[in-house]
Formats: C-alpha cells, sequence, structure tokens
C-alpha cells in the first residue's frame, strides 16, 4: 500500500513529503490509517540532528486513527477500531514489562524505530524506510506491534487523541505517575510547550497550588493561565528568589520541560528542602549537567528522570480519554493550529521560534 509520508534524510532539517510504500502488517502488528499526529519537540530533535537514528525516517510519533487490518494472532484489536499510538511498544517479557513498569521495557525495539522481529514496514524506492520510534506518525499509514495500538472510545476525537499519545501522557504521566503531587502542593513548571502546558494541566487536575508556569513565550504564559497556572515568569536572572517568594520558599515540585542544560541545572535552586525536581525535557545526547552535590545532599532534595511519563498505554491512554470526555482534562485547548501533511515544515519553524502550543497535522 502507498502513503504520502513526511521523511527525514540524515543530516537536513527539513522533511520531505515522498510516498512510501507500506507492507501488509505481519503476525502480531496492525496497519493503522493515521487520522491525526501531533507536532512533538521530541521530532525537531531528530530533524536538528540533536540524536542519532536509522535514516531515512518517518517522522512523527504522536498519533491517533482508525485500524484498517490486523494481522495473524491479532486479538487487542480490530478493523474500524479507533487507537492512539504508543511510541514506546512494551517486549512484554522483561523484568520492567512483568512488574508493570512497561515504560522502562528492556526488550522494545521502539528506539531502534522497528518490530519486535527486527524488521521495518516501510521502503522508498526498494529501499528501508524507519517509522520514527515505530510509530512514523506523519504517514497515512503505519503498521505497528499490537501491543502499541491501544483502543479508545469512538467519541473521541482524533485530533485530541494524538495528544493523548505523547505530551499529554507524558505531562499529566509525570504529575500522577512519577512525582504524585497532591493537592494543596506547589509546582513550578520550566518551559511551557506542549510538554509543559500538559503538565500544568495536570497540576490543576491533582489540586495543586500554586501552579507557576516560567517560559520565554507571553503567549505561552497566556495560555499556560488559561490551563491552571497561578502565576507566570519570564526569567530573569533572580528566578530562584521570585519562586521562592511565590511558595515561601521554594516549591514541592519542580519540573523541566524544555531539555536545556541550563534549565535543568536551575531545578534544585526552584525547590525547598525535601522537594522534588523531575526532568521530563529531553537534552540532546552528550549533555551533561552539573549540580551541587553537597547542597543536594544536605537539603534532602530529590532530583528524577522520566520517560513518557511513566506511562503504561494499555492502562493509562483510556483513562485520560474518560478524563477528556468527562470534561476534566482540556486537551483541546493545547492544539493552537490543524495543518496539513505539507505544512510540516513550518510548524517547526514556529516551534523553534517558541510559538504554537502544539501543531497537529490531520490526514
Ligand atoms: N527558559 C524558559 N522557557 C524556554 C527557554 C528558556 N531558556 N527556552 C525555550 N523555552 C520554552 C519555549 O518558549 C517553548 O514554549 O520552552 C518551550 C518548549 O516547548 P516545545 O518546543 O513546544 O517542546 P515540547 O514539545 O513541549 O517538548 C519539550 O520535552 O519530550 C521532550 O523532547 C521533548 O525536549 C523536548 C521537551
Ligand atoms: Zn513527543
Amino acid at each position: 500500500m502507498r502513503a504520502q509520508a513526511a521523511v527525514h534524510f540524515e543530516g537536513s532539517s527539513e522533511l520531505e513529503i515522498r510516498e512510501i510504500e507500506v507492507a501488509e502488517p505481519g503476525p502480531g502488528t496492525v496497519l493503522v490509517k493515521l487520522r491525526a499526529s501531533g507536532v512533538c519537540g521530541s521530532d525537531r530533535h531528530v530533524l536538528d540532528g540533536d540524536w542519532q537514528l536509522p535514516s531515512p525516517t518517518v517522522m512523527g510519533h504522536e498519533g491517533a486513527g482508525e485500524v484498517v487490518a490486523v494481522g495473524a494472532g491479532v486479538i487487542d484489536v480490530e478493523p474500524g477500531d479507533h487507537v492512539i499510538l504508543s511510541w514506546f511498544y512494551p517486549c512484554r517479557r522483561c523484568t520492567a514489562c512483568l512488574s508493570g513498569r512497561a515504560y522502562v521495557c528492556t526488550g522494545s525495539r521502539s528506539e531502534e524505530c522497528l518490530l519486535p522481529d527486527g524488521t521495518t514496514p516501510l521502503s522508498l524506492e526498494g529501499e528501508p524506510v524507519y517509522p520514527y520510534l515505530t510509530a512514523g506518525t506523519m504517514s497515512e499509514y503505519a503498521v505497528v506491534p499490537e501491543s502499541a495500538a491501544i483502543k479508545v472510545p469512538k467519541e473521541l476525537p482524533f485530533d485530541v487523541a494524538s495528544l493523548i499519545g505523547c505530551s499529554i501522557a507524558t505531562g499529566v504521566g509525570t504529575v500522577v505517575n512519577d512525582a504524585a503531587v497532591g493537592a494543596g502542593e506547589s509546582a513550578v513548571v520550566v518551559g511551557a510547550g506542549g510538554v509543559g502546558l500538559s503538565i500544568i494541566m495536570g497540576l490543576q487536575l491533582v489540586g495543586a497550588n500554586p501552579i507557576i508556569a516560567i517560559d520565554l513565550n507571553e503567549d505561552k504564559l497566556a495560555a499556560a493561565r488559561e490551563l491552571g497556572a497561578t502565576h507566570t515568569i519570564v526569567p530573569g536572572p533572580d528566578l530562584a528568589a521570585q519562586v521562592a517568594e511565590i511558595t515561601g520558599g521554594g516549591a514541592e515540585y519542580a519540573f523541566e520541560a524544555i531539555g536545556r542544560v541550563q534549565t535543568i541545572e536551575s531545578l534544585p535552586g526552584l525547590i525547598a528542602p525535601g522537594g522534588t525536581a523531575v526532568i521530563v525535557g529531553l537534552p540532546p545526547a552528550d549533555a551533561p549537567v552539573s549540580f551541587d552535590a553537597l547542597a543536594l545532599a544536605e537539603t534532602g532534595k530529590r532530583l528524577i528522570g522520566t520517560n513518557y511519563g511513566s506511562t503504561v498505554p494499555g492502562r493509562d491512554f483510556p483513562k485520560l480519554a474518560a478524563l477528556y470526555l468527562a470534561g476534566r482534562l482540556p486537551v483541546d485547548k493545547l492544539i493552537s493550529e490543524r495543518i496539513q501533511l505539507s505544512e510540516v515544515n513550518e510548524a517547526f519553524e514556529a516551534m523553534r521560534r517558541g510559538e504554537r502550543a502544539r501543531s497537529v497535522i490531520v490526514f
């Protein structure tokens, strides 16, 4: 089957819209017709050469669509089902998966952009092409492992569903699964892009207070206020003092949602003794950060990393969908622009300028 797809060739910072060939779904895999794909900061890292990947790559990892065919042995979904794709499919066999911690699965090949059998379902003019994180959602069709296609209710709009697949799962997940923020606890979020605004939504959901958003862009801060931020700050040299003043000595939780070394290093200074700092944004490879370890230890501060908000997709996507449908998680407010696949490069340009919460490609 042929599909229009946004393809990244190593060394380029732009995507090319090309017609690729998509294989029939083999055993244990599912053919999905994509209906929406978000444009995420992690895709931007690949375009900007921050991370090494098999190339050429069909970009996109935040998507939703409709199952059109299933391979032999598939029992979780059937043609016609609406699904959100997970960009980290679990192997279901390693110790992490068997302990219910699929988000640290060691058997998945999704980061190699391969199916469990080591193949890619995509090709371009007879040569292999790799779906980013074995999702490759900036394409009309994708073939993914059964465990990466999570069934959701048909009344869930596809654009909303696509964002649940990455930014919302990551943002709300880090608040609920990793930090376990409680009602009335204080939190600061550094970076109010798609992921940071999703963290703010999660903080609003659990009743955190105050919720402080920090971003260079005033439009992002306005969006943060709409989603529940009680205070917003354009960072200056006295950022830690400003946060300390609002929270009475530092926040109980701080989240970094940009992926910059400097802002990650600022986290311990934003939290109170005993507080927790969470690294959510992903920096470029080989970018070490440094802290005053003595100060961190003496003040009993915790620094944790999280990948995908420690999401267990089969458990969490349906919950997040139900929260949206119940009016308790305004995912639609994250969508700043609905675009065509052919407009994807403009969406990345806007992202590099710090504009738009989320652009969503609608097929
Ligand atoms: N201080 C404050 N805010 C900043 C700074 C800074 N020095 N630099 C950038 N920002 C803001 C931008 O204005 C933007 O609003 O950080 C936000 C980043 O948002 P996006 O580019 O939309 O990225 P997003 O998709 O949210 O992803 C953020 O999370 O999952 C990871 O790989 C992803 O590392 C990326 C991060
Ligand atoms: Zn993402």
